[in-house]
């Protein structure tokens, strides 16, 4: 029979793996098990194999694993969830694709999509939101756009990686229903729907087996199940904690990283294989998801470096700035005999201080927030975005807050240990008390403050009503200054919603009932809220949050009419088609976010209130009415019976709610399910 060969990128993608896998010798293959440094895989000289790189991302190439590049910061993930927007999504992953292959690389260590279960985690700021289906629907999209432009996406971390106190010893102790319905959603949609070429497995321990040796998830679920075709990353250095080399190989991770100090050294795996204790068909299984990922993404084709066109950078500046506008939501506007304090108006405002310790803070510097960090070439800062946008609108920047029209005291928090950064977690919630006496001491001097917040997660407010407006920013990287400017002045009408519920007080988070449930004791922490998470158990026991999850205002008020279901009955897998009008009843453009919940009224377990099930997010212009359109299939009424094994939804009645936040429901109506 003809030899194939694997550098013919005419042949049938398997063949290539398999002509691969015969053409490398066993040393060969162990070599390829583990990067030879930070981030790079080996080298196979004879074949002319180079190393395969990777870039850390999930927010822009980070400047620490480009070779020291700068590139285009966009907003950190938690800002992407509050846009809602897929469009946005995608758009950030073809560009983040565009700038790795600039820089040489195969892959980005990105989307991460752990589930914001405890606001103190430090990396709150880097994650979407606390809602299983928002997190999966911008995971898909962000893998979608990655990865259509050839570049290898590694969704992260796998799984239940959900603080970092600990994080590499800690072990998440959870039911499987809770797994299933909050913490996989966004990995099984990313290999089902996007086809996501890598995943990397978590520091943590799932129910004491570490993340990197567990078959039950790499085998069963992943490949098993779901049926994923790339390669298993360990987190850098999570694989320490295994207990083996083979334990790692059979249950199909495929490369360690960096590689050093590790199971997978050349010599200790050299000695399990020789021993033994694993197979050369349990070798190849593991790395045959690496040879795939090498020819998909072109790696052993010619020219691996395309260099990124100006103009491409320049668009890519434009989307950080447009999706850090549609990301900043609106808190609190309130509306007294004279208005609203927002938009700012010149005719109401002729002189304003821009006040407060981050209005001249970059956000944007190597390392800041730990791996995701990226340099970008400029930053436009909160006080210079508004200066240039303050001659247009004829107004005067003045430092004194008694003598201003209005005052935009931008707070806070960094990326700083301890704050909303990798490797610890946060102390509170609160911000610090010094920044609390400086909003005290502004709103005495000047009632029309405007409190814009620079952070990246929930944060207590006890002063809120204390100030006319409130602005939630996150991180909004390069263009932020710009992008804050465009919704103070009302040139973009804030359509951003909170990803995320912000608790009044940390002990009303399901997280924090207990020292076992955060931080965890003796090195387990309980997910004793199981699928409770977020809003789920704000909703169970009936605790006010200060925002809820899907809040955000708007220059403009959107009302809500005509819901129709396609059918009041639905049988077996039969789909339910749901549709409304949404109109801009205000005088400005502007957008929506209308939010689909699901609510299953009776039922054998207990299940949450409501269950986000769609989403979506309309351009309307002022008297502009549009019909929304959403269908709900067998899962979206489901939930995961451990008895079965299976996703079930039971006979009963159920309910469709229509709304504008969790708490904000607008419109309503019920069908039947009967199974069968
Ligand atoms: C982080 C990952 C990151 C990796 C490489 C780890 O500490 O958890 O998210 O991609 O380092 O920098």
């Amino acid at each position: 029979m003809e030899k194939k060969d694997f550098r013919d990128s005419s042949l049938d993608l398997e063949c290539r793996v398999e002509a691969l896998l015969a053409a490398l010798t066993v040393e060969e293959k162990l070599s390829l098990c583990a990067g030879r440094n930070f981030w790079e895989t080996k080298p196979v000289p004879r074949l002319g194999i180079k190393p395969f790189r990777v870039s850390d991302g999930p927010r822009g190439v980070a400047w620490h694993s480009s070779g020291f590049g700068r590139h285009t910061a966009f907003p950190s993930g938690i800002a992407l969830g509050a846009s809602w927007s897929d469009e946005l999504a995608h758009e950030f992953g073809a560009a983040l694709a565009a700038e790795t292959r600039g820089a040489g690389r195969h892959m980005v260590l990105g989307p991460a999509v752990n589930i914001c279960r405890t606001p103190l985690n430090g990396r709150t700021f880097e994650y979407f939101t606390e809602d299983p289906w928002l997190n999966k629907t911008l995971s898909v999209q962000v893998v979608k756009g990655i990865q259509q432009k050839g570049v290898a996406a590694c969704i992260k971390h796998f799984a239940a990686n959900n603080q970092e106190t600990r994080r590499m010893v800690n072990s998440s102790q959870l039911s499987e229903r809770a797994l299933r319905e909050i913490y996989l959603p966004a990995f099984e949609a990313a290999v089902v729907e996007a086809d996501v070429w890598s995943v990397m497995a978590a520091y943590n321990a799932v129910n004491g087996v570490a993340a990197c040796q567990s078959s039950d998830l790499l085998n069963d679920k992943l490949r098993g199940e779901w049926g994923f075709r790339g390669f298993v990353v360990s987190d850098w250095f999570a694989v320490r904690r295994t207990e083996s080399a083979e334990a790692c190989i059979k249950a199909g991770l495929g490369l360690e990283m960096p590689g050093k100090g590790s199971r997978y050294k050349l010599q200790p795996l050299r000695q399990a294989y020789y021993q033994g204790r694993f197979s050369e068909s349990e070798l190849d299984h593991s790395l045959s998801g690496l040879l795939r990922v090498m020819m998909l993404t072109g790696h052993l084709d010619a020219g691996t470096r395309v260099p990124v066109p100006p103009g491409l950078l320049d668009q890519h500046h434009r989307l950080a700035r447009r999706i850090a506008a549609e990301s900043i939501v609106l808190l609190k506007n309130e509306v007294k005999n004279d208005g609203a304090l927002l938009p700012l108006d010149p005719a109401r405002v002729s002189k304003l201080a821009v006040l407060g310790p981050k209005a001249k803070k970059r956000n944007c510097l190597p390392l800041w927030g730990g791996s995701s960090g990226v340099w970008p070439p400029y930053e436009i800062t909160p006080l210079k975005g508004i200066k240039e946008r303050m001659g247009a609108a004829g107004m005067e920047l003045v430092s004194d807050a008694a003598e201003a029209d209005a005052v935009v005291l931008f707070i806070g928090l960094s990326h700083r240990p301890g704050l909303d950064s990798e490797v610890m977690d946060r102390k509170t919630l609160d911000l610090p008390l010094k920044q609390l006496q400086l909003i005290e001491q502004t709103v005495r001097l000047n009632p029309n403050t405007i409190v814009v917040l620079i952070n990246g997660g929930p944060l207590t407010m006890d002063w809120a009503d204390t100030v006319p407006a409130i602005v939630e920013a996150w991180y909004p990287g390069m263009e932020g200054g710009r992008a804050i400017a465009d919704v103070l002045f009302g040139d973009v009408n804030p359509s951003g919603e909170l990803p995320v519920s912000f608790p009044r007080r940390l002990q009303d988070s399901p997280a924090h009932q207990s020292r076992r449930t955060f931080p965890g004791d003796d090195k387990h922490v309980w997910y004793d809220e199981d699928v409770f998470v977020g809003y789920r158990h704000f909703d169970k026991h009936g605790i006010e949050p200060l925002f809820p999850f899907g809040h955000g205002l708007s220059y403009t008020a959107f009302d809500y009419s005509g819901l129709e279901l396609s059918r009041d009955r639905v049988c077996g897998d039969e789909t339910l088609e749901v549709s409304a009008q949404i109109s801009n009843a205000g005088d400005r453009a502007g957008a929506e976010v209308v939010q689909l919940y699901v609510s299953d009224l009776a039922c054998s377990v207990e299940r949450p209130p409501l269950e986000l099930k769609g989403a979506r997010k309309v351009f309307l212009q002022p008297g502009e009415t549009a019909e929304v359109q959403f269908t709900l299939g067998y899962r979206d009424l489901a939930f995961y019976c451990e008895d079965s094994r299976a996703w079930l939804a039971e006979d009963g009645l159920f309910k469709v709610l229509l709304g504008s936040s969790s708490r904000d429901i607008r419109l309503d109506a019920g069908f039947k399910y009967k199974s069968g």
